[in-house]
């Protein structure tokens, strides 16, 4: 081949490229400034640190998590069925609000409607919901919202972007063997979501976060008309944030980005590669392995190992939305509840050093992670095997203190930092310097 057309090949590859891109809804997408009580919203989340994921929903009944729709392709007429037996009976909001403050979880965020179809609210839009299909005949989001509000913890919805039921939704990667008959009408459906958006916003008080999921059940050159929605929630409760689980950099009209199964800036589980943004973070993660309750999965995580993710998140400056799958009954398991606990009765005392802080000046290693409020600097130590730490910290320290009995700790600092001398091997599940800066 000639040079010239090598070049030519090359700008032509380039012109492709870039008319690709372009495409993008999500580069097209206009400018979006925040209001100010969004900001405000913004910072309060932040503060906040901990959440509680809720996935309850039909398929909790068959006890296999929330997408054994898809996994074992069950026909939408049959899978409906499953509405008319849905009777979580012991279900208690005050109980849920309750074990779930007590673990210091300042939000719960609940399945508002799963990629499944089913709406857990009484919905208008679609009989197929939980007060008019169930014998049940209860809004399990209107009771908890009124609960939250009675506890004080604000509350935020999920919704699935994607439906395995609907008729009208163009079908995507997932949810093809549930023998729709297709009548795929994109507009009816972007109305409906928008309409049930309008219940959700203006039906259950104060909403502190949608949280969107599934817009990875098309390719990136689907136009979900985002903006008009994130728009529609703006404009119905300002300070309402914008999340979106697409496993991408965060659009326009977006106001946290959102990471699966890993903290910002990791990719284990393969789902986190895009970039960390300047919005604020949050990590959602399961307590057993499932998000929706499964039967026969009891391998939950330590609650030590739980500590260590919240702190490891809040080193990070991500917060930790912790996932529970409620039984078909109603409660929430027993293990979870002693997780929930276990946990809060270590933020009764560590609270100080998570909520309201920021990442540490002193990026995470492998021995822990630093945070950070006012002049103080917190020094989580997680896993070290020894007394000895050396932080890169030039920034003059006045003072350091072993948080639990605030006993003196020394240290010495030079140019290039400061050596902490510990008085022992640290055993904690999080040994907490602080350092007065
Ligand atoms: C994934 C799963 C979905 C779950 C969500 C929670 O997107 O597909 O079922 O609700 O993660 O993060």
């Amino acid at each position: 081949m000639f040079n010239y057309e090598i070049v030519y090949m090359k700008k032509r590859i380039l012109l492709s490229l870039l008319a690709i891109i372009l495409s993008f809804p999500a580069i097209r997408a206009q400018e979006y400034t925040p209001t100010p009580e969004n900001l405000q919203a913004r910072k309060t989340f932040q503060d906040n640190k901990f959440g509680i994921f809720i996935h309850f929903g039909v398929y909790s009944m068959l006890a296999d998590g929330e997408w054994i729709m898809n996994n074992r392709s069950i026909n939408y007429k049959e899978y409906e069925k499953l509405a008319g037996g849905f009777c979580p009976s012991k279900f208690n909001a005050a109980e849920w609000v309750s074990a779930i403050k007590a673990s210091g979880a300042k939000y719960i965020c609940i399945t508002s409607r799963h990629h499944d179809g089913f709406s857990m609210f009484n919905t208008a839009q679609s009989d197929y919901n939980i007060v008019k299909a169930t014998p049940f005949k209860r809004d399990i989001l209107k009771e908890l919202s009124e609960e939250c509000q009675k506890q004080g913890i604000a509350l935020h919805f999920y919704y699935s972007l994607l439906d395995w039921y609907r008729d009208d939704y163009p079908v995507g990667n997932t949810g093809r063997g549930t023998g729709r008959t297709l009548h795929e009408n994109w507009p009816a459906y972007y109305q409906f979501m928008k309409n049930q958006l309008t219940e959700l916003l203006t039906n259950y008080g104060k909403v502190g976060a949608i949280w969107f999921d599934g817009q990875w059940d098309h390719n990136s050159s689907f136009d979900w008309q985002l903006p008009g929605i994130y728009d529609l929630i703006h404009k119905l409760q300002p300070s309402c944030l914008v999340g979106n689980n697409h496993h991408l950099t965060p659009i326009p009209g977006e106001d946290i980005q959102i990471f699966e199964r890993d903290l910002p800036g990791e990719n284990k589980a393969g789902l986190s590669g895009q970039d960390v943004s300047q919005l604020p973070l949050e990590t959602c993660e399961t307590m057993n392995g499932m998000w929706g309750y499964r039967i026969v999965d009891q391998n939950y995580k330590s609650t030590k190992e739980l500590i260590h993710y919240l702190v490891k998140a809040a080193g990070k400056n991500a917060n930790l939305l912790m996932n529970i799958g409620p039984q078909p009954d109603g409660k929430l398991p027993e293990v979870s509840v002693t997780r929930l606990k276990e946990m809060g009765e270590w933020m009764k005392v560590y609270g100080e050093t998570i909520y309201g802080t920021r990442a540490g000046i002193v990026s995470p290693h492998d021995w822990g992670v630093t945070t950070a409020k006012d002049n103080k600097l917190y020094v989580h130590i997680l896993n070290l095997q020894d007394n000895g730490l050396f932080l890169p910290i030039t920034e003059k320290v006045k003072k350091a203190t072993l948080f639990k009995d605030n006993s003196q700790i020394k240290f010495k600092q030079d140019k290039n930092g400061v050596v902490l001398y510990l008085p022992e091997v640290p055993t904690d599940i999080d040994y907490v310097i602080t350092l007065e800066m």
